[in-house]
């Protein structure tokens, strides 16, 4: 007889809620993209250390608002789940946190993100990537994260292991960058790994 394995994640459970906003310590919040964004994500894709390491490409002020749109659909059709990282009191956007590669069925998806320069150096990623992984393993029910980065984004493996993403291993050549393949760490984090602090 052959024994079904049911879904990690029900479908429904994630389209049948908004997507949350959520305060960090610092007075950073996440908070869904919305339409007047458009220009800051445009814009983002100019910073240097992000198309280094996110390899955005270029994006239109028409692009990064269709880009927009699709994230506030793709939480309804549960395919990801993106948001703004803003100034305290609702400001505009320094960076972006999300996870993608959604696999509700299997319970794992993986991490996204980066910060502007007006963002970095005060662990507000650390902080958004342990909230993020709170609602996605307590609330949501996902079982495991993964995030990813190049060998030589230091900050990007700081930020990782910081948040308690175990290293499980190096992909090679798994990624080209405009400066050629690199090797990529893979890091994760399972239910059940402490969280840290
Ligand atoms: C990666 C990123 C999100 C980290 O955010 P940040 O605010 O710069 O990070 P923080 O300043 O809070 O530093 C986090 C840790 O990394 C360390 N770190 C920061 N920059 C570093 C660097 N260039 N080399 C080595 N370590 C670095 C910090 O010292 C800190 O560790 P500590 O708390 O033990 O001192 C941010 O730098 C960023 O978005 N960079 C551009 C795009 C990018 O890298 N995206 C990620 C793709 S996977």
């Amino acid at each position: 007889m052959i024994v079904p394995i049911p879904a990690v994640v029900p479908p429904g459970r994630m389209s049948r809620t908004d997507q949350p906003v959520f305060g960090l310590a610092n007075g950073f919040e996440l908070r869904p993209w919305r339409p007047d964004d458009a220009k800051v994500l445009a814009d983002s894709c100019q910073d240097p250390d992000v198309q280094q390491w996110n390899r955005p490409g270029h994006l239109s002020l028409d692009d990064a608002g269709e880009r927009i749109t699709r994230w506030e659909k793709r939480w309804r059709t549960e395919e990801a789940a993106v948001w703004a990282i803003s100034e305290p009191g609702g400001g505009s956007p320094v960076g972006l946190i999300g996870l993608g590669d959604f696999d509700l069925c299997g319970g794992s998806a993986e991490f996204l993100y980066w910060l502007l320069p007006a963002g970095r150096g005060r662990g507000v990623m650390l902080e958004a990537v342990v909230r993020v992984s709170r609602w996605a393993l307590d609330d949501l029910g996902l079982h495991r994260l993964r995030i990813t980065h190049s060998v030589a984004n230091a900050a990007s493996c700081r930020v990782a292991q910081k948040a308690g993403f175990a290293l499980e291993g190096t992909m090679r050549s798994a990624l080209l960058h405009s400066d050629g393949w690199h090797d990529e760490h893979l890091h994760a984090r399972v239910q059940g790994d402490a969280w840290p602090g």
